[in-house]
């Protein structure tokens, strides 16, 4: 990724960790001064995303847009794609954003955007994969890093973590396993996407 200040915007619905993570890497790894690379900005569709405050805590902008004041997926991804791009975005990070994008608003980012998934795709696209993992017998989980296209949770993979799925383990016992992985995986795969 050529050029100076790769901003980096990141998008969030919850707590957040991913984007902590990635937010922490940044500054222990000395992006800005490697890169020219720094978290911009933090958006959440959710006001009360716990991520949000932890964001605002680092000085960064962090702004919320309720998707659910907007008529249409369509209007919303407008809206969301302007607040983006007053950042000028070399990345744009999906973090446990739970939204369905628009073809235009993954067209509009090609080649800029990612995602994390909580489990080994191809495998188990879409919502409750440690509980379907479970429920399926599997003997591994995981998480992926992969770009996003407008098919939901394809796109290249760019990272992968695997963990055991232990006996007993529920769908929380495993997602916390998992979350830990994904906290390694996440700021590893945007290093790699900022140093090329
Ligand atoms: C993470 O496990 C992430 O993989 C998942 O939501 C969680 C967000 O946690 N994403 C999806 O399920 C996307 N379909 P976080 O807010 O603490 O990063």
């Amino acid at each position: 990724m050529s050029g100076v200040n790769k901003n980096i915007v990141i998008l969030i619905s919850g707590s957040g960790s991913n984007m902590a993570a990635i937010v922490e890497t940044a500054r222990t790894q000395r992006w800005q001064a490697r890169f020219g690379a720094r978290v911009a900005a933090v958006i959440s569709n959710k006001a009360a995303a716990q991520g949000l405050v932890w964001a605002k805590e680092q000085g960064i902008a962090a702004a919320a847009l309720d998707h659910t004041a907007y008529d249409s997926r369509e209007a919303f991804d407008a809206a969301l794609m302007a607040e983006i791009d007053r950042h000028g975005p070399a990345l744009v990070v999906l973090a446990g954003f739970m939204r369905i994008l628009t073809p235009g608003f993954v067209q509009h980012y090609e080649g800029r955007l990612v995602n994390i998934h909580p489990s080994l795709l191809p495998a188990f696209p879409g919502l409750k994969t440690h509980q379907r993992a479970i429920e399926m017998g599997c003997r591994v989980a995981g998480a992926s890093v992969h770009r996003v296209t407008s098919e939901l949770d394809h796109g290249e993979i760019l990272e992968q973590a695997v963990v055991p799925v232990l006996p007993g383990d529920t769908a929380e016992t495993l997602s916390a396993r998992v979350l830990t992985q994904e906290h390694l995986i996440y700021p590893r795969a945007v290093e790699r996407l900022l140093s090329v």
